[in-house]
């Protein structure tokens, strides 16, 4: 379904991702895992393409793309936009309008990127919030929600794009401890759904319980991967089982 090959990207002559290959099957929860600054983030905004490689190739449902330093010119391609909108993403700070309603965040990319009718787009928005357990909260702006809820709007939101796969960033990192479960309830509930999903995250439990593979990432490189129980029960390298010790309460 994604398959990335040979992922190079440099900031500034620093080498962020270095040779990184892997790829996500249909219907796959995929849990991605590291330190800070290992290249988690970079990783997944190449994959929606909010980041253009250096190097390599992004196979999306056998959309091959292939990047090189030379033909950087990739940023406006109609093939681009394309593939983009067959991949949501989900952000840690939500990224919704602040002057739109929780409705109006959802239906925008229905609208603008889908170009469905409006009212199609309404009914179907108003499904969607219905889903994440958002029923009421139509017509609330993003200020008058809590972390969790706008979380929500976000998720109801990469759903109304019909996308083939969601790609979640740290999707429970800015909420209070309390709203954390609501959000990880909704996801989990997609994994359930067969929705293909990369989840990049620090909450460890969820990870064991919602990924079919875990990948752990440091210094740019994927170090090691495999089923959840293999990945933190029996990790193989010095720096798995390292980083793992920091949330030994946890696994
Ligand atoms: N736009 C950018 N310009 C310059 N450097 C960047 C940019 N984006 C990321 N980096 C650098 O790339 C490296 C990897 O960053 P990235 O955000 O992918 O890490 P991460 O694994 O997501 O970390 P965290 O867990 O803190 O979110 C970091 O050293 C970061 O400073
Ligand atoms: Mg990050």
């Amino acid at each position: 379904m994604i398959q990335v090959k040979d992922i190079k990207k440099s900031f500034h002559q620093t080498e962020v991702l270095k040779n990184i290959s892997f790829q996500v099957e249909q219907g796959e929860v995929v849990v991605i895992i590291g330190p800070s600054g290992s290249g988690k983030s970079t990783l997944l905004r190449m994959m929606n393409f909010l980041e253009i490689p250096d190097e390599g190739q992004i196979i999306i449902d056998s959309k091959k793309i292939h990047f090189d330093r030379k033909r950087r010119k990739h940023r406006n391609d109609a093939e681009i936009c394309s593939l983009r909108s067959d991949v949501s993403m989900v952000f840690q700070n939500f990224n919704l309008f602040e002057h739109k309603t929780a409705l109006g965040n959802v239906i925008e990319g229905s609208i603008m990127v889908r170009k469905m009718a409006k009212e199609k787009a309404i009914h179907q928005g108003k499904e969607f919030l219905q889903k994440v357990g958002l029923e009421g909260k139509e017509n609330n702006y993003p200020h008058e929600l809590s972390g969790g809820q706008k979380q929500r709007v976000a998720i109801a939101r990469a759903l109304a794009m019909r996308p083939k796969a969601i790609l979640f960033d740290e999707p429970t990192s800015a909420l209070d401890p309390e709203l954390v479960g609501e959000v990880l309830a909704v996801i989990k509930k997609l994994a359930e759904e067969g929705m293909t999903m990369v989840i990049v995250t620090h909450e460890m439990g969820f990870a064991k319980e919602v990924g079919d593979r875990v990948i752990f990432m440091d210094g740019g490189y994927i170090v090691e991967s495999g089923p959840p129980k293999k990945v933190f029960e029996n990790p193989e390298s010095e720096r798995l089982k390292q980083f793992l010790s920091r949330f030994s309460n946890v696994v």
